[in-house]
């Protein structure tokens, strides 16, 4: 009786596979503050065990639950959607968790600090607000007067026109890297403009109008100094800038 053939690849140890990533360590300095406990911010030190593909979104996690539960932070959808972890990173506007390590030069710290230009309550938290104060004045929500039987038929030409900002999720990145809102809390700011320029230049709006009168005002968008500060730390590639020179224009026209 012959031996059953063993096809040598059979036996062969296959060990192409990649070799797993080993964790590196990183020091993350988060500006610190608590209103009952504090009379200044203060920078604080850690060290975190980080792959490549973490995000500074994992680092905070990782500070919290393991080294320090006093931290405290924004986030919920943890995807960059929700907008609720914009923070400065390295002195720039972003979302914690759209931030890789990887993209980050970690033979330096990096700096995490609070946004720019509100309130500070405590650690990366800061008082939204008055943001959102003057995102309700621009009446940001579409308006019009009549009751059709069926919906508003738009072209597609149409939608073009205001399709960047309807992707606006109020993170606030664009507002509070704006150096006018940081030395006047009064400007409507970039992220009231863009949802602004939404419904202005939506063709099933009636009240476009109304909100060129509001942004016409001495806080609005003549405040805007195009330093393109917004456009960059907009994490959904917003064109703000953009959106505010065509709302001033219109402005100038009276109508959209
Ligand atoms: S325009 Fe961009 S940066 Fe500004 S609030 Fe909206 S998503 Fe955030
Ligand atoms: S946690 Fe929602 S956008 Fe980052």
């Amino acid at each position: 009786m012959t031996e059953p053939a063993t096809a040598p690849e059979a036996n062969a140890v296959q060990n192409d596979a990649p070799e797993a990533e080993k964790p590196f360590k990183v020091e993350v300095v988060i500006r610190r503050y608590n209103a009952e406990t504090d009379s200044e911010p203060y920078w604080q030190s850690y060290t975190v065990d980080m792959y490549s593909t973490n995000r500074i979104l994992d680092a905070l996690h990782q500070i919290k639950w393991e080294q320090d539960s006093t931290l405290a932070f924004r986030r919920s959808c943890a995807h960059g959607i929700c907008g609720s972890d914009a923070m400065r990173i390295n002195g720039r506007n972003r979302l914690a968790c759209k931030t890789l390590i990887k993209d980050l030069d970690i033979t330096k710290p990096v700096y995490v600090e609070a946004i720019k230009g509100l309130p500070l309550e405590r650690d990366l938290i800061v008082d939204m607000d008055p943001f959102f104060e003057a995102y309700k004045e621009v009446q940001p929500f579409l308006q019009a007067t009549d009751k059709p039987e069926k919906e508003r038929i738009q072209s597609i030409a149409d939608r073009a026109i205001f399709d960047d900002t309807t992707k606006c999720i109020l993170c606030a990145a664009c507002t509070t890297s704006c150096p006018v809102f940081w030395t006047d809390g009064q400007y409507f700011g970039p992220a009231a403009i863009v949802n602004a320029h939404r419904f202005i230049f939506d063709s099933r709006d009636e009240e476009a109008s109304t909100r060129l009168d509001i942004l016409n005002d001495k806080e609005g968008v003549w405040r805007c100094r195009t330093t393109f500060n917004c456009s960059e730390a907009c994490p959904r590639g917003i064109e703000v800038t953009k959106a505010i020179a065509e709302v001033k224009q219109a402005v100038l026209r009276g109508r959209r």
